[in-house]
């Protein structure tokens, strides 16, 4: 139970997105130069070759062989990888500081996978503790749009 001995918190930001075009208009805004970045749900490297362009290295993954070897035949210079991204001991296998998380795996953007989706990112943020995490999940999105973190009177300035 939380209580206030409690001595970690993670200090990952997510960002939720609605679709593909507002997954990757992201890319400019949340990757540096300096960013590792660890991709989950490549398909076959499309979004994968919009972050090369804005990041130091870029780690990209799917769970399918088959789009893993099609990204390899089309991207021959990038970083491409099988990985389940529920596996979260596979992607700290990587041995990688990822700085940022990209996350677009099938069956998050439905409405009715806000806890799987939530579940995913604490448990990223909690193990590889990077400095964001963007998903393309209109069910996170949504979410969030609702959320307020409540400041109490007494604390405001
Ligand atoms: C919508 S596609 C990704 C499209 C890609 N992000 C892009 O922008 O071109 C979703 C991908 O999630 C992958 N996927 C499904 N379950 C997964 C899992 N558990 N771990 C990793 N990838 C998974 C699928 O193989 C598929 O390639």
């Amino acid at each position: 139970m939380a209580n206030k001995n409690q001595l970690f918190e993670a200090n990952t930001t997510f960002i939720g997105t609605r679709g593909v075009k507002e997954y990757r208009e992201t890319i400019p805004v949340w990757i540096n130069s300096n960013d590792i970045v660890l991709e989950l749900g490549c398909e076959w490297g499309t979004t994968t070759t919009l972050i090369a362009q804005h990041c130091k290295e870029v780690i990209a993954t799917d769970i399918s062989p088959k789009c893993i070897g099609r990204a390899r035949e089309m991207y021959p210079d990038l970083h491409f990888e099988v990985m389940d991204g529920f596996d979260v001991k596979a992607a700290l296998d990587l041995d990688k500081p990822f700085s940022k998380i990209y996350i677009d795996i099938s069956g998050l953007s439905g409405y009715n996978s806000t806890l799987d989706t939530i579940s995913l990112l604490m448990m990223y943020a909690n193990v590889l503790r990077p400095e964001a995490i963007i998903v393309k999940s209109g069910a996170l999105k949504r979410f969030a749009a609702h959320c307020i973190a409540w400041k109490s009177p007494s604390n405001r300035p």
